[in-house]
């Protein structure tokens, strides 16, 4: 079969995981997040990738940390990988346009500026605040799930934008579970998006992982959204853990 578009809905997963920057709109819409939330507590960011979300929450007044195992780079070092990465997520995005709905921000050059915009706004940021010579971990920390080097309960809210679930070809159902018994470990509620994977195809092992943290004490429901990337609809996944 030849059809287009059937063609480039199969297209290949990403193979190695993409640094991306949704900015602060996009995350609003894809956790349903209010001003009232967001102002609630400490919130975690992670993976906060070249995301603008953070410094742009914390200017209206939230307090928010972002973690990605890239911030172990200095500010020029960062600022190449998120320049290339940038480039990948274009050419990828050319490659596939079937997959995707830009619809929403005026096309996929729209898009893109938005996505140049948050990375030089970030970049910025990061320069300024990735190093702490007193010793305090500051706005960016780095670090990797499922091992978070946070005291327990440190937060109100946890993110995960765009890693669970999005990289299901490189992570298994039990680092799936590691990771979110992680989040709940350092903030009583976490939500993640997409629970789809680079393609926009649902995670095929969803609800033997929901089972398996139900029976550690963990509620979890979907909810719509208003924010996709993908044609579809789009859900968020939002778990609490029961027993505190
Ligand atoms: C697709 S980007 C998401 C960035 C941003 N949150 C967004 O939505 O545009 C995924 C990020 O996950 C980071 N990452 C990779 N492995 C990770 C891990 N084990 N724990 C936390 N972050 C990880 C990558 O460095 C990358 O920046």
């Amino acid at each position: 079969m030849t059809d287009t578009a059937t063609d480039t809905l199969s297209a290949e997963p990403i193979h190695r995981i993409l640094t991306t920057s949704r900015d602060h709109a996009e995350y609003r819409d894809m956790f349903a997040l209010d001003e009232a939330t967001l102002l609630a507590g400490p919130v975690l960011d992670c993976a906060a990738g070249a995301s603008d979300f953070a410094l742009r929450a914390r200017a209206v007044g939230a307090t928010v940390v972002s973690v990605d195992p890239l911030y172990d780079s200095a500010p020029h070092q960062l600022s190449a990988t998120v320049v290339d990465e940038l480039e990948r997520g274009t050419r990828r995005a050319a490659q596939v346009p079937d997959l995707y709905d830009f619809s929403w921000t005026g096309g996929l050059d729209a898009y893109l500026a938005r996505r140049r915009h948050a990375a030089e706004s970030f970049l910025d940021d990061y320069a300024e605040n990735w190093s702490r010579p007193d010793g305090d971990p500051g706005h960016y920390v780095a670090a990797a799930l499922p091992q978070l080097p946070f005291k327990d309960g440190s937060f109100a809210l946890g993110l995960v934008p765009n890693l669970l679930f999005t990289y299901a070809n490189l992570f298994d159902r039990a680092w799936h579970a590691a990771s979110v018994r992680e989040m709940l470990r350092v903030a009583p509620e976490v939500r993640i998006h997409p629970v789809t994977d680079t393609n926009g195809r649902p995670y095929g092992e969803l609800a033997l992982l929901l089972e398996e943290l139900a029976a550690d004490g963990i509620d979890s429901r979907l909810i719509d959204v208003d924010y996709r990337l993908h044609q579809g609809p789009s859900q968020t996944l939002v778990c609490r853990s029961a027993r505190r």
